[in-house]
């Protein structure tokens, strides 16, 4: 019988500016040196159609779409980047590195805009089901602080950057709720640290999630 081999899915989270795109990239790396093959991809996007979709989010004014409608933009993504790069990435035996996935629709259109998490539980449970992470690491920092950092980076994709401090606020206090509630699957990092110092925390955690020798 041929082995059924399944990539394992790590998702990264957590506020703008906080450092997920950074540390993302240096996990892989890490991975890589070990021979484990990786596939890096990000949320709102990862596949061409959700490409697409990601523009209609990430841009323009704060209130271009209310809490219900940018969910199912959002679900829209997530299924065709599932169907089309995540599950066949998987099948292969690669892991998957998302950059951002459901928990920051719970928390920015939850936590953020207030739509109920029934609502997006409902979705969640069609979309993902259980295709879900295996790990996800929750970048916490206080919000002037990741703020600040994105700002520094100016990349044009600001629209969520532009919202006020109290809906930042309630983002990190909604990040941090999803960790308490799902213990076996989120690990928060404290990412205020220096860039190393976050890298090696984040290692910590996958080496001994996953039982990895360094
Ligand atoms: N631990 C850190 N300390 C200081 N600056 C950081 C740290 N991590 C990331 N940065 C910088 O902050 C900015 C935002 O980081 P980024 O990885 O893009 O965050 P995110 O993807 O979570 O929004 C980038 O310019 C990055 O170089
Ligand atoms: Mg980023």
């Amino acid at each position: 019988m041929n082995k059924v081999t399944t990539g394992s899915f790590i998702t990264f989270e957590g506020g703008e500016g906080a450092g997920k795109s950074t540390q993302i990239k240096r996990l892989a790396a890490r991975l890589e040196a070990l021979s484990v093959p990786v596939t890096l991809t990000r949320e709102p996007g990862g596949s061409p159609g959700a490409e697409e979709i990601r523009t209609l989010l990430v841009t323009g004014e704060g209130d271009r779409w209310s809490g219900l409608s940018e969910s199912l933009l959002h679900f829209a993504a997530r299924a065709d980047h599932l169907e089309r790069l995540i599950k066949p990435a998987r099948s292969r035996g690669d892991w998957v590195l998302c950059d951002r996935f459901a928990d920051s629709t719970l928390a920015y259109q939850g936590g953020g805009h207030g739509l109920n998490s029934a609502a997006i539980q409902t979705l969640y449970d069609l979309v993902v089901g259980a295709q879900g992470p295996d790990l996800t690491l929750i970048l916490d920092l206080p919000v002037e602080a990741g703020l600040a950092r994105a700002a520094s980076r100016g990349e044009g994709e600001d629209r969520y950057e532009k919202m006020g401090l109290a809906f930042h606020e309630r983002l990190r206090a909604a990040f941090l709720e999803i960790a308490r509630q799902n213990p076996q699957r989120c690990v928060v990092i404290d990412a205020t640290f220096d860039i190393d110092t976050v890298e090696a925390a984040i290692w910590t955690a996958v080496s001994k999630r996953f039982s990895l020798s360094s």
